[in-house]
């Protein structure tokens, strides 16, 4: 079986697939959409980061592709309602880099909060200010947390070691970790806070969550963050708080449109302002979370292809069963309608096949069962299985 990794995947990746015994291709960019489907002859599992667009038309064209791994966060470059109704499983690696958008969270806050930007301007410039005006210890300040999933969470923990207050607004239910406090509107938390920072996730509703309203209610000489998503801030009223001086700085690291190249000019109404710092969308850019990418999704993939394990998949049931000795796996992507397990089991007890081991997930229209047979199987009762209707995929694993 091959694996085929685009765009420079990190080599992390490859050992836990060639230990389960893939043939490994790498290639160092992405490709478009007829090269890829042209790459795809004999393809078992793809890997990609998130320029490679993963269409229908490409899943069509590769017969053999078992799973898809997206080494990154996001899965919108996957058509994934496709890649489920050809029973293929998608990865991703949702929490290997929440610790770098943290740390770098962390980093601005305290930045921010002693103007070290502008220090640093001005001594590059000749300039020599040792006036502490305007500059404060994080420690005993307020930090309100909007979003308290993995990145919001981590970050409550580590600041609250800094002696930071912590408060934060979810619309689900959070524990709340440490010495945190829960708000119950984020109308209370921006009354409050010091220093507010996002950590929402992307869906729609998002969009614009924090505009001129939000910004208002911030306290005088606040700090604002936002590393999370560029559409759900309003930069306009941003720059507007800065500029009249409501606020005291920001850091921004995510922008509703970010520049697709290095070469093209990064333009945006926030440039130039005073302890704001702009980064080019690298939260999560470290090394270690790009190693780690690597391992973690080379891992899920290299259990799906031995196992037929499918935990944090991002459109699979999600199961997995002890590896088996002794016996074969049926690993059966179904549609999942009534009577399926009946009719395979059926099929199973016609040619007098003991099973020693089953599970089942259902995940919207998938269905997707683990079932351990014993070694000697009539290769009779795997065509049936296959030929029953409600059959997206079947694979027998050894
Ligand atoms: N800057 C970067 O490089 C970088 C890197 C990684 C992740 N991110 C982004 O950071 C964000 C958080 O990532 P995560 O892994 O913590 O996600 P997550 O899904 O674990 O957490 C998001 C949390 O936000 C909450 N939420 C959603 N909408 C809300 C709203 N309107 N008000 C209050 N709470 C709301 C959810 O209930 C959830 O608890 C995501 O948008 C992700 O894309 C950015």
């Amino acid at each position: 079986m091959k694996a085929l990794l685009l765009e420079n995947i990190h080599p992390d990746a490859v050992r836990p697939l060639e230990d389960a015994g893939l043939e490994v291709v790498q290639r160092r960019s992405a490709l478009g959409e007829r090269d890829l489907a042209a790459a795809m002859s004999g393809v078992a599992l793809l890997g990609i980061r998130s320029k490679t667009q993963v269409t229908d038309a490409v899943l069509a064209g590769a017969p053999n592709l078992l799973a898809v791994g997206a080494f990154c966060i996001g899965t919108d470059q996957i058509d994934l309602a496709a890649a489920s109704a050809r029973g293929v499983a998608v990865f991703n690696a949702p929490y290997s880099n929440t610790r770098s958008v943290v740390e770098l969270t962390l980093a601005e806050i305290i930045a921010l909060t002693r103007r070290l930007t502008e220090k640093d301007q001005a001594m590059h410039a000749g300039r020599w200010d040792k006036s502490a005006t305007g500059a404060h210890e994080v420690r005993g300040r307020t930090l309100g947390i909007v979003g308290y999933g993995n990145i919001g969470a981590q970050l409550s923990v580590v600041s609250e070691a800094l002696g930071m207050r912590v408060v934060f607004y979810d619309t689900a239910d959070k524990l709340a970790l440490g010495n945190a406090r829960r708000c119950v509107s984020m109308d209370e938390l921006l009354e409050v806070s010091d220093v507010v920072s996002l950590h929402v996730d992307g869906r729609p509703s998002n969009s614009s969550l924090f505009g001129e309203k939000e910004f208002s209610r911030m306290r005088q000489g606040a700090l604002f963050l936002n590393l999370c998503r560029g559409f759900v801030i309003d930069h306009e009223a941003l720059r507007h708080h800065l500029v009249s001086g409501h606020l005291a700085g920001a850091a921004v690291d995510v922008f509703p449109e970010e520049p697709r190249s290095a070469g093209e000019e990064f333009v945006s109404v926030l440039r130039g302002l005073p302890n704001v710092i702009l980064t080019p969308h690298i939260g999560g850019s470290t090394e270690e979370a790009q190693a780690d990418i690597g391992a973690f999704v080379g891992a899920k993939l290299a259990d799906f292809v031995t196992d037929g394990a499918t935990p944090l998949s991002v459109n699979m049931p999600q199961l997995a069963l002890p590896p088996a000795s002794g016996s074969h796996r049926l690993a059966h992507v179904h549609r999942n309608i009534p009577g399926v397990m009946a009719e395979m089991n059926s099929v199973l007890a016609a040619h007098g096949v003991n099973v020693e081991a089953q599970l089942l997930g259902t995940r919207g229209d998938l269905g997707y069962a683990l079932t351990d047979i014993g070694v000697d199987y009539p290769e009779d009762a795997v065509d049936q299985l296959r030929a029953l209707s409600p059959t997206v995929r079947l694979r027998v694993l050894s």
